[in-house]
């Protein structure tokens, strides 16, 4: 039965160009997600854009002298080229600087100081006199009050990992200046988290117990074991929504108060484009609300913006938040400020029409349960060891064969035999598989069962070899290669999630001129739908193509590089 969902992807910050680590954990499982639900006939929309506020864009401005409107106009354009070259299909990616945010959170903001979800609270923060700025937790440096770490953050020491208030700090630095900071009082709104415990207690380890993955249920457990308090959500900064209340100059929404809600604005900026209601995705009971995040994230969502949309009053809350963990490169952590990372629009430099690859290595490999390698020995093997030896040849061998023995078009089947039947089984088993371990956001096992079909097709080929009977046994042939066809024709529907431009060759090979098939899930289980007498499909084409040491060697070369 078709279903609505609102499918959303974390936004990311506009201050850099977008690696493999975004992808794997986030953008792709949630591409996958979406196109499985619209290949199945559901209602869907998959929603993104760009996290223009926060500090580190105001300092990435300070520091190149620019606006932080001119680096995240440059970043905007970068992020959303490369989602579009890697096929990450979203209904809308939109930006939160953009006016129908601002209006968004702002109206958002003035409905939960109405109902009374605030608290004011006036206290002291620490000032930089000369940037005529307040200082942010993270752009405070000083001695760590536990273990003497000179180096420590205002929230956190990366030393001894324990966290603090940045007023305990000893000798603390703006890390702006480098000057001694000074204590100003100034006054914010904080959320009344604490009003949620309960609600939260009950939806998240009660109801969602053992329906949430372990590490997204084990963070919350813990946050919510140590009491939620009232957190502010406003902050002294030019760069950002302003508070759209009198008194409030210099004050603008905390970027994880904003950013969230950029769901709901891209939503709506799409209901406009498309002509549609936003209401529908957000405020009907019926709807699926899924957020797709990197676990750094998890507590915004399962915590901050629940209540935030509770507090509203009439959102639907998430009914999963299937988090990733971290992907790791060559065995270290993946890092900007060390350029250790691989950045998408130089991947695309490199292997131009390798985008299916990447795909299929991020899927099978993807950190769903733990932390994960990216290797590009890794790479390399997945690419020439399974894309082109089973999937590529596979799909080839078909074609080649259709062509060679009955000059492209689809021969008639005579009766099956245990094998072929044996062999349809698995391959409707897999199908099966696929569906359940995509409804449970198990994209890597789901990833390999469909290279098992592929699997499946090489052996039979294998275990049959028409190419030997051909002469004597002709009739038998038009059967296997009848099967095979109808594999190949699976494949293409069921490679769409993972691979979509892999799924348009396989069908561009396997439907000649305008003969129309309906490449729907709901057809995968109809025996006959692609194959027709006397329907002719196309010359073979190379799915992929080997991937050679030198080029492995240059991209490890090329990493090392700076380091
Ligand atoms: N920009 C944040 C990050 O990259 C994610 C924001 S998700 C949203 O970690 F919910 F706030 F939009
Ligand atoms: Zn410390």
């Amino acid at each position: 039965m078709s279903k609505t969902y609102t499918i959303t992807a974390a936004l990311p910050y506009t201050n850099g160009p977008i690696h493999i680590g975004h992808l794997a954990g986030v953008y792709i499982p949630a591409d996958i997600f979406a196109r499985f639900l619209r290949l199945t006939g559901n209602d869907v929309i998959y929603i993104c854009g760009s996290d223009e506020h926060g500090v580190p864009i105001t300092i990435k401005a300070k520091k190149e002298k620019k606006t932080p409107q001119e680096i995240v106009d440059r970043y905007h354009q970068n992020i959303k080229d490369s989602f579009n070259e890697f096929g990450i299909s979203f209904d809308n990616y939109s930006r939160t600087s953009s006016k129908l945010h601002h209006e968004t959170a702002s109206d958002f903001f003035l409905k939960l100081m109405e109902n009374n979800s605030f608290e004011e609270i006036i206290s002291e923060q620490f000032y930089d006199e000369k940037e005529k700025q307040f200082l942010p937790d993270r752009f405070i440096i000083g001695t760590c009050p536990k273990c003497g770490f000179e180096e420590s953050y205002g929230d956190q020491c990366e030393s001894c990992g324990s966290s603090h208030n940045s007023n305990d700090l000893i000798d603390p630095k703006s890390s702006i200046s480098a000057n001694k900071p000074s204590l100003k009082s100034t006054k914010h709104w904080y959320l009344k988290l604490d009003n949620f415990q309960d609600f939260l207690e009950k939806w998240i380890l009660k109801e969602n117990k053992g329906l949430w993955k372990s590490n997204v249920y084990g963070q919350c457990k813990s946050w919510l074991d140590d009491g939620l308090k009232p957190r502010a959500v406003t902050r002294d900064l030019d760069w950002g929504v302003p508070v759209p209340i009198k008194n409030a100059d210099g004050k603008v929404l905390y970027v994880w108060f904003d950013a969230p809600i950029g769901y709901i604005s891209s939503t709506k900026e799409w209901a406009k484009e498309n002509n549609k209601d936003w209401k529908k995705y957000w405020k009907d009971d019926k709807t699926q609300l899924i957020h797709f995040i990197g676990k750094d994230n998890i507590v915004f969502h399962c915590i901050i913006f629940p209540s935030m949309l509770k507090a509203h009053g009439d959102f639907i809350i998430p009914k999963n938040v299937p988090a990733n963990e971290f992907l790791n490169l060559e065995g270290s952590k993946i890092s900007t400020s060390k350029n250790w990372a691989v950045w998408l629009p130089e991947y695309l430099k490199d292997f131009p029409d390798k985008q299916d690859v990447l795909r299929y290595v991020l899927t099978i490999n993807a950190p769903e349960n733990k932390d994960n390698d990216f290797t590009w020995k890794d790479f390399q093997n997945r690419n020439n060891g399974e894309l082109v030896a089973i999937l590529g040849n596979f799909i080839n061998r078909v074609v080649v064969l259709t062509k060679k023995y009955y000059q492209s078009s689809i021969p008639t089947k005579n009766k099956l035999i245990d094998i072929d039947k044996l062999t349809l089984e698995s391959v409707k088993n897999s199908v099966t598989n696929i569906e359940a371990l995509l409804n449970k956001f198990k994209f890597r096992d789901a990833c390999a069962e469909f290279m098992n079909i592929a699997r499946i097709g090489n052996k039979y080929l294998a275990d049959e070899e028409p190419w030997k009977i051909i002469k004597d046994n002709p009739e038998r042939v038009k059967t296997i290669i009848f099967i095979s066809l109808h594999i190949s024709s699976v494949l293409a529907i069921v490679s769409e999630p993972f691979l979509p431009f892999t799924a348009k060759k396989i069908k561009k090979m396997l439907v000649y001129g305008s003969h129309k098939v309906e490449w729907s899930w709901e057809n995968l289980k109809n025996f006959n739908f692609l194959i027709s007498e006397n329907i002719k499909i196309n010359e073979p084409e190379l799915l992929f193509s080997r991937i050679e040491d030198l080029e492995i060697k240059n991209q490890i070369d090329k990493l090392n590089k700076d380091n």
